[in-house]
């Protein structure tokens, strides 16, 4: 078990009591799915949450009755999938986590996903920026790639765009590329930090071993392999009942809790998939690579740093897939209006 004693501890417990500087209402849209749940939980765990708010089509109060046993203090609050459940479920949040959508199934590319998940990012993302325009939107639900972009679109219409405050999450690919270095070099997987460039699938998820303490796994192919297609890893061995979940919640989970310390400590780091000057020029606007968060949400964006050339064929790779990705809600399916 995730146990919240390992994760936050005592002293992190303490600090983070109840001073009103530090109420943190966060929002999970799509809370009653694979990662919505165990999501739910982990941000129950989380002494930084004081306010939960928990919405899906369907199954909202559920979980919300179920994780409100938790003996944690924070509140937990599950709601009537409607519009006005919807909206009061976004009001006041500081971040909003959005899950919902459907998962993968074998043989299906994320891009495969994009005619259902791209009308149910869009709505939701009206609906943010109609109750919560000021914050910070982590989009889970895949094609991040274009989910992300989605998102933008809309809060540009409502006229409430914030760049600094909207996510595409893509944790897991660090999460994965950090975890398989430690299985093949026996280290702790809690001391590797693998660096994860690009966007969100396949040839677009760029790691940079050459900036870890490990660099000769670069031309690893097979390492490279696992961490690019590691959902498919996931997908065919739940064979047809859905994707990463597990992993995928703990994910998010830390996400959410670098952005909650980020409103009091420097020096957070994260990569994340966000409007991004670094390959404007080349007609791309959103990429992934390591920004530091701070109160208003991104503080900083660094660019990819120094790699081999071979990191940069995979980067070159990646940018002509990520040039095809950008969206606008001008190409979105014609049932999604
Ligand atoms: P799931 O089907 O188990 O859960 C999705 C939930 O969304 C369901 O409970 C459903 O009722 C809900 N939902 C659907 N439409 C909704 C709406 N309009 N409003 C509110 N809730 C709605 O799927 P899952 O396994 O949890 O995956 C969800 C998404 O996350 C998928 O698109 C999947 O590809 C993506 N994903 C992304 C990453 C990543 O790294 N970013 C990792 C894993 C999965
Ligand atoms: C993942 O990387 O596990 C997710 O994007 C889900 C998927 O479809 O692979």
């Amino acid at each position: 078990m995730f146990a919240a004693s390992r994760v936050f501890g005592a002293a992190q417990r303490r600090a983070f009591s109840a001073s009103a500087r530090d109420l943190s209402k966060v929002t999970v849209l799509g809370a009653a799915g694979g990662i919505g749940q165990p999501l739910s939980l982990l941000l129950k765990l989380n002494p930084r949450v004081t306010d939960l708010a928990l919405y899906d089509i369907r199954g909202g109060p559920g979980v919300a009755a179920d994780i409100s046993h938790i003996n944690t203090a924070s509140k937990v609050t599950g709601y009537e999938p409607t519009p006005s459940g919807l909206d009061a479920a976004l009001k006041g949040a500081e971040i909003v986590l959005i899950p919902a959508g459907v998962p993968r199934k074998p043989g299906m590319t994320r891009d495969d996903l994009f005619n259902t998940n791209a009308s149910i990012v869009r709505d939701l993302a009206k609906a943010a920026a109609k109750s919560a325009p000021d914050a910070n939107i982590l989009v889970i639900s895949n094609p991040v790639n274009s989910t992300v972009p989605i998102v933008a679109e809309i809060f540009k219409a409502a006229g409430v765009y914030n760049p600094k405050r909207l996510f595409g999450v893509t944790t897991l690919d660090v999460v994965r590329a950090s975890r398989f270095v430690s299985e093949i070099k026996k280290t702790d997987p809690a001391d590797e930090n693998i660096v994860v460039v690009g966007g969100h699938s396949g040839v677009t998820i760029v790691p940079l071993f050459s900036q870890s303490s490990h660099p000769d796994l670069v031309g690893n192919a097979n390492l490279l392999k696992r961490v690019q297609f590691g959902g498919d890893e996931v997908v065919q061995a739940k064979d047809g009942a859905g994707s990463a979940t597990l992993s995928m919640a703990m994910a998010g989970a830390r996400f959410a809790e670098s952005l909650l310390k980020a409103k009091t400590q420097s020096g957070v780091i994260e990569p994340t998939f966000v409007d991004s000057p670094l390959y404007k020029d080349q007609g791309i606007d959103f990429f992934a690579s390591k920004v530091e968060l701070g109160p208003n949400g991104v503080e900083k964006i660094m660019d990819v740093g120094k790699i081999t050339s071979e990191e940069q064929t995979l980067l070159d790779a990646c940018l002509a897939d990520l040039k095809k990705a950008s969206c606008s809600e001008d190409s979105l399916p014609e049932h999604a209006h």
